[in-house]
Order: C-alpha cells, then structure tokens, then sequence
C-alpha cells in the first residue's frame, strides 16, 4: 500500500524523506518521488522500482537547498506503475501526494477539464491536485475544505503549496496519516515506522483535521478555522524489534518469534481468564476481516460454534460490508485485523457501529483507526510485523480466538484444567516445532518445481488449509486451492495430477478415517501427500506429527509448521518473501 512522509526542519530534507520511505517499503508499491521545496522553487524526482534506484537517480541530480519536502511510495491504483503516474503529483500551486481512491475522480475530472485544467496522468492523485488548485484564491484551508467536500473515497494527503513556504499540510479520511513531532522540525508518514528514527510523539490526525506543520509548530484546523488542541502520545518502538536481527527475511524473523509473543499475548488470560471479553450473553457473532485474518476469524468461528454453541459467522469484509447483515440486539461482531487499517475491514466496523451493533476487535496495531474506533480492542502482542504475508500476527489472532472459546466453553468442558495446561506448554512446543526446521525445508525440495497445489481438510482443519494455502500461494506464487476434503469429488478432484501436492490436515478423531480416506483418493490419482497430524493420529511414518494437545490448541502447532514450508519453498523458487508481487501490507484502499 502507498506510503506517504513529510518532513519540514533543518536536517537534509532528502536524507529525511528517503530514510521514512525505506521504512515503509514493507508496505508494498511499484514507484516513488519526492518533491524537494524551499523559498524559491520545488523539485520534484520520481522513478519506477525500488527506492534504491529513486535515490541512484536523486544523487545522480543537483538537488536544491531544501527547507521541506514530501515523498511517497505508490501502489497503483488508477493507471499503471509508470514514472508519469508516480507521485509527488503538481497541477498549478499545488504539489502533493496521496493514499486511497478517488472514486468519483472521472466527474471531478470532467468539472476541472472545463474550467481549462489538463491532465498529464491516468491517477485520481492529479485530479485532486487540480481540485484544491482550482480552489486556492488567498485560504488554503477553505480551498482544502472545499475539495474534500466534492471528494468521494479516501485519502490521505501530504500537501505543499506554492505561496506558502513556510507550512506542509495533511489531511485524510479512511487512509492513516500521523504526525510526528521534533525540535525545531516536524513531520507526517502512514505510519510512525517512518518516523521512529527521528521522534517518539505522534499525534493521530483525524478525520476532518487539516495539519498544517511549521519547524516550530503543529497546528489542527477544524472546519470553519476552529483550532484544535492536539492529542500527544508517546510511542518507543524497540530498536530491535525494526532489523532483522540477523535473520535472512522478516518472515523468517516472524516466525521465529512465535514462541515469544504467544507467551507474552497469552499469559495473562491464562492467569485471569476474566480479562477476557465475556461473550455468553450474544447470541450471534459475525466474524469479519479480510485475507489471512479472516481465516484466523473461520477457525474461532468452529471452535465457538463447537464448543460454545454460539452461532458464528466467518465473513470477508469487502463483501459484508455491502450485504445485508441480519442483526438483532445480541448480535456481536468481531473484527480481525493486525494493521487495523484496511479499508474494507473499518467499513464494515463502522457499517455495524451505525446500526448500533457492538463491535470488537482483535488487532495488533494499537494506534491503528480500528484500534481507535471498535467498541472493545483487544490486542495481541505481535509487535511490528514487516513481512507483507502475516505469520506471528496470524497465529495470536488464532490464538485469543482459542482463548475466547475457551473461556465460553470452560464449565461444559470435562478437562477444562488439563486443557489450560495445554495452553501454558503451547509456547514451548511451538518452540520445539520450530527448532525442526530441516523436516520442512525437505518437504520445499520435493514440492518448489510444482505450480498447483492443494490443502485438503474438514471442518477446524480445513480452516487451517485456508491460511496453509493462502500463505504458500502469496510467497512462492505457486497455485494453491483450500478445498473441503468431503468436497473434493464433486468437481475438483478433476484438477489432481500425478505429482501434485497435496498436504492433509488432520487434528480431529472422529473425521481422521474420513480425511484419510479422501488422502488416498488423491493418492490413487497420482498426488504427491504430505500428512500434517498429531502424534496419536498417526497415519504413517511419512506423517509429520506435532503433540497431541486439545483442540483449542493443537491448530497452534499445525500453523507454524505451514508458515515454514512456505517460507523454505519461496527461498527455494528464489521469490521476494518479504515484498511478495503485487501484495501490500495494509490494504488501505478498496
Ligand atoms: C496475509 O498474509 C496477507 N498479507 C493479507 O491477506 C492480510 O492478512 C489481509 O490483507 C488483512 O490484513 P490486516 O490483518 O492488516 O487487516
């Protein structure tokens, strides 16, 4: 997703500028630009690809002495990853960069286009350059007003006006943007990564605040020039949790910090379950999150329906967000989302907040819009999570689902106490599975040369071939189907070719046989299987084992051994793991 930083102090601007967009790299994009400013002129370069070739062509430029500037990483949207569609964007005294999607950008175009403005590019970003332009008389806040009230859709806006030298400006709605806050300079970014270099205080523009940054100052303009006093939080990310801390690709970091950060999510509900949300008095829950959360929602959606009896829907929220949802008074719905910023998510959050239903949240970011906005947060402890394809994130969000049913099903269950147990030892064997790292770089030999695969499992597992499918398919780009493995002969057992891969999911006794059975179909059509099960359902000395541990807490297991298979096959086919193609961190646009 696009990145956005702004900078305005004494320091080198263009240092400042690429040091913030090498930080948001992770976020995913297919261009970038800066514009440079000072009191007589601005300056903008831009190029396609990865930063680095960004900065090779600004040293390769006699830059200007500048006193502020904005940059961005842009992830197409409207028009294709080229140098003329790349931001920074300039249409008469405006010059500005932008996050989200324009959506009536074809009518503002068409209103600009008669009153003479022209257009060099295909992006909704120079429309809404021209927007403020054709606005701008001697206020530019009453000309910012003004263009965000004819705006459909989102933005977050980074802004330089040519007859103010001495302010930024930033404004958004649906996209973050945050403001940092230093001696004598002050900046904004998408997010405070950017920033943690230079500053610890960020305030959290919101919705209908117009920033208007000097060296010296912070102002927060609310409509009609009201001053708004700004909310300052302090937040000190770990210099060790932003390296790799010696490991080849985040992802791999990720993982590997499994152990640590499900103790940490998780110990404190296993001394004190009541800190815990009590759910028992809803009598619906909708689940609602987009790519691997939603998968974490699909596995507490079983493990609540099973064990709790609570109807539960799993849903993806770009498509929830436009249904119409059944709610009645006792209807909860709960968001999953470790940015808390995508965009699909926080509409169908405010879509549920508007017909008066409480929402909840599992998220990780705690400053993120969803963070800000649910009625109950409740956050797991994944730290920054850099590598687009979610792995620590994904696994603590399974986790406090596990931990909800939990606590809901704890005076049904006959062996609520061993099951507890079951949790305290989950970070060590995690631990342990992790450790074993070799048996998975085996199974990537034998399957990195395929180009389809599939994971094949009933019920809870076969929730987790969703997140098994989706994590190998996005990192490797190998074609990978999650498909119910009583579903199979009715239509896509027609696909299974001699040498595919197939990996079985097995947790559960009573649907082992039944699992097992449609293994060996495959198998009798030629598929490569790999068993993934626990040590007491045993098919095979070829199956990979985890302990045999309860339900709650055996998916915990199987998870981390999917990620590294992932992982190990995407090296193996030479991908870029942490940046896969075409995939952003944050999908902050629809
Ligand atoms: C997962 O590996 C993907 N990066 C993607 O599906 C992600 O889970 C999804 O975009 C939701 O993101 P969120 O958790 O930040 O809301």
């Amino acid at each position: 997703m696009c990145g956005i930083v702004g900078y305005i102090g004494k320091k080198n601007v263009k240092d400042v500028l690429l040091t913030g967009l090498k930080a948001l790299e992770y976020r995913g994009y297919d261009s970038a630009g800066i514009a440079l400013r000072n009191d007589d002129e601005i300056q903008i370069i831009k190029n396609t690809g990865r930063i680095k070739k960004l900065e090779q062509k600004i040293n390769q430029t006699k830059l200007i002495k500048a006193t502020s500037g904005i940059a961005h990483t842009r992830w197409a949207t409207h028009g294709e990853a080229n140098i003329t569609n790349a931001h920074p964007h300039q249409v008469g005294k405006i010059t500005l960069v932008h996050n989200g999607i324009i959506e009536n950008m074809e009518e503002l175009k068409t209103k600009l286009l008669n009153k003479g403005y022209e257009f060099k590019t295909e992006t909704d970003t120079e429309v809404v350059a021209a927007l403020i332009d054709s606005y701008l008389d001697n206020d530019i806040i009453d000309a910012l007003y003004k263009a965000v009230d004819d705006i459909v859709g989102s933005y977050a806006l980074g802004i330089i006006s040519e007859d103010d030298k001495e302010h930024l400006y930033a404004l958004r709605k649906d996209s973050p943007l945050l403001l940092g806050i230093g001696q004598e300079e002050n900046f904004f970014a998408s997010d405070l990564t950017a920033l943690t270099d230079y500053t610890n205080k960020f305030i959290f523009l919101e919705e209908g605040e117009i920033a208007k940054l000097s060296q010296n100052k912070i102002e927060l303009i609310g409509a009609n020039h009201t001053q708004i006093a700004p909310e300052i939080k302090e937040i000190n990310i770990e210099e060790s949790e932003k390296g790799k801390q010696g490991y080849e690709h985040f992802m791999l970091k990720e993982i590997m910090e499994e152990p640590v950060v499900l103790e940490k999510t998780i110990k404190p509900y296993l001394n004190n379950l009541d800190l815990l949300p009590d759910l028992s008095t809803y009598k619906q829950i909708h689940i609602v999150a987009c790519g691997s959360a939603m998968y974490a929602g699909l596995i507490g959606k079983y493990l609540i329906e099973k064990y709790a009896g609570i109807p539960c829907t799993a849903e993806v929220a770009s498509e929830y967000r436009y249904k119409n949802n059944i709610y009645d008074r006792k209807t909860l719905v709960i968001l999953v989302s470790q940015s808390g910023e995508t965009a699909d998510t926080i509409a169908a959050m405010r879509e549920a907040k508007k017909q008066g239903i409480t929402t909840m949240a599992i998220v990780n970011v705690k400053t993120s819009t969803i963070a800000r906005e649910v009625d109950i947060p409740l956050f797991i402890e994944a730290g920054p999570e850099i590598a687009v394809a979610t792995t620590k994130a994904y696994l603590l969000q399974v986790a406090l689902f596990s931990l909800i049913a939990f606590k809901l099903a704890k005076n049904n269950l006959e062996n609520p106490d061993k099951i507890l147990k079951d949790f305290e030892k989950i970070p060590r064997i995690v631990k342990e599975i992790l450790d074993k790292r070799e048996n998975y770089k085996e199974i990537a030999n034998q399957i990195y040369q395929n180009e389809n695969a599939f994971f094949i499992g009933r019920q809870m597992d076969f929730a987790i071939c969703e997140e098994g499918s989706l994590k190998l398919k996005e990192v490797s780009y190998i074609h990978c189907e999650a498909k119910e493995a009583g579903e199979l002969k009715h239509g896509t057992i027609s696909l299974i070719n001699k040498g595919m891969p197939v990996f079985g999911i097995i947790t559960d006794e009573n649907l082992r046989d039944k699992t097992l059975a449609n293994i060996k179909e495959v198998e009798s059509r030629g598929a490569k299987t790999f068993i993934i099960t626990t040590d007491k359902l045993k098919t095979s000395d070829k199956d990979i084992t985890v302990p045999n541990t309860s339900a709650f807490t055996v998916v915990l297991e199987i998870v981390p051994i999917l990620q590294l298979i992932a992982y190990e096959t995407a090296k193996l086919r030479g991908c870029d793991i942490d940046k896969p193609k075409n995939l952003a961190k944050s999908v902050t646009v629809e």
